[in-house]
């Protein structure tokens, strides 16, 4: 069964068609940049877009980076605020004439990792992080996903801010800071959380899980620390999944 699944970022937003029983893309992925300012109907106008490229019909499952509720979108950290408390599933079913389900976009990473990639058949605890715009969590306990973990506004130590402006990828980036010195930031973002949660598995997706050998090797945890395996595409795959189950 061929579901599309959408990945709204804080950056861009990414689609493909995904087969959600083997968790693989079955066709290319598209990407439009996230429009500025991301209101609700500018980016639900670019959802629309994408799912003509694919002439798509059917269940439409979109990872979306806050909190999500009954179909409604409570936080937007990193997209534009008329986003909070906004009946989103509603809206991007009325515009679009599918029918829609919301997922947290760590959630939605989340879950197809669990399912296809690194943490397939680990019980315990089990900690997803996606390190992108912002950081996105998900937690998994016996492979029951607890949704809407927000562990990217921690605050740590000493610092005024959340945790993700000072240890996401854009952070490094737009930093300018070398892989060593981010690490380090995220070193101690992860030892606050591993103190807390006690994970037997950390998972660490988003944007940087492809040069994940330039900063995984530098963490210092007693967990064992891996690279999502579906990296990047795991959102897309996950929000997928999501529609799937929803019908
Ligand atoms: C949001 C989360 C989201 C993460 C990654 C954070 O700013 O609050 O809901 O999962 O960014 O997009």
């Amino acid at each position: 069964m061929n579901i599309l699944g959408v990945d709204i970022g804080g950056t861009g937003v990414k689609a493909a068609l995904v087969d959600v029983v083997t968790g693989k893309l079955v066709s290319e992925r598209e990407r439009i940049e996230t429009p500025k300012p991301a209101t609700p109907e500018a980016v639900i106008g670019v959802v629309q877009q994408l799912i003509e490229r694919f002439s798509y019909e059917g269940p439409l499952g979109i990872g979306f980076p806050g909190v999500i509720l009954g179909g409604q979108t409570m936080t937007a950290a990193n997209l534009d605020p008329g986003w909070v408390q906004f009946p989103a599933a509603a809206a991007i079913q009325q515009q679009t004439s599918l029918p829609t389900t919301l997922v947290n976009d760590a959630d939605a990473a989340g879950i197809a990792e669990m399912r296809f990639g690194a943490g397939r058949r680990v019980n315990g605890v089990v900690m997803i992080f996606t390190l992108g715009t912002g950081i996105g969590s998900a937690l998994f306990v016996n492979g029951q996903l607890v949704p809407n973990t927000e562990l990217g506004h921690v605050y740590l130590q000493g610092q005024t801010i959340d945790a993700e402006k000072y240890t996401s990828e854009r952070a490094r980036i737009e930093e300018g800071l070398k892989w060593k010195e981010w690490a380090v930031r995220l070193d101690s973002y992860l030892h606050h959380l591993e103190f807390l949660f006690w994970p037997s598995l950390i998972i660490l997706g988003g944007g940087a899980s492809k040069d994940y050998k330039k900063f995984v090797p530098r963490l210092t945890l007693r967990t064992k620390v891996v690279p999502a395996r579906l990296r990047n595409e795991a959102g897309i795959i996950g929000a997928a999944m999501a529609a799937k189950k929803d019908k």
